[in-house]
């Protein structure tokens, strides 16, 4: 697909700094940030309320449609903490977050996650769940690993996007 600006997919357990760092990317290269979670709520793309989980049952059809014609255009940059539903076609880059146990668990901590929730994330780090997903799902050369224990980590990276996404799409703007 030709597209005239890169997608990218910023993946990751909760709490490695999706939004973070899809904020700070976004103002970095003025792609348009797309937060998933926000969106099912807002366009109620879910199947209701799983009370285990506390969170919404995502509709990954109807996700997938409402996100389509964008993805098409380009210059998205979505945040989800998950990967494999999405088209293959529809990433350039599929960035996966990595934030080191034990800060994980003071941000994890910090927002009031206890017990099997808790635990149930650090485990989809330690396990690099998200990796494995990513590099099932996507082109080995689109999927990168980042570390996310710092804001400095984000900072750098975001000057790294900018360079990448000029690659990516030969942009003469940047
Ligand atoms: N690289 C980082 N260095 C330091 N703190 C960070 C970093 N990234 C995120 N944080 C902090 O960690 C918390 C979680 O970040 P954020 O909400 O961006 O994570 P997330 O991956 O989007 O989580 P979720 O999957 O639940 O939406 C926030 O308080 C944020 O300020
Ligand atoms: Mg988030």
């Amino acid at each position: 697909m030709v597209r005239g600006k890169p997608n990218i997919l910023i993946t990751g357990t909760p709490g490695t700094g999706k939004t973070t760092m899809s904020s700070a990317l976004a103002e970095a290269t003025q792609l348009r940030h797309v937060n998933i979670g926000d969106l099912v709520k807002e366009k109620n793309l879910h199947d209701g309320w799983d009370e285990e989980f506390e969170c919404h049952v995502i509709n990954e059809d109807l996700v997938c449609d409402e996100l389509e014609d964008m993805m098409e255009e380009g210059g998205v940059i979505v945040d989800y903490h998950g990967c494999e539903f999405f088209p293959e076609r529809w990433f350039d880059r599929v960035v996966v977050l990595q934030t080191e146990n034990s800060i994980l668990y003071d941000r994890l901590s910090k927002r009031g996650y206890t017990g099997s929730k808790l635990t149930n994330n650090i485990e989809c780090e330690i396990f690099q769940t998200l990796l494995e997903e990513a590099k099932d799902s996507y082109r080995v050369d689109v999927v990168v690993a980042m570390k996310s224990d710092s804001i400095d980590d984000i900072e750098k990276k975001c000057c790294g996007f900018d360079r990448l996404g000029c690659k990516l799409v030969h942009n003469p703007v940047c």
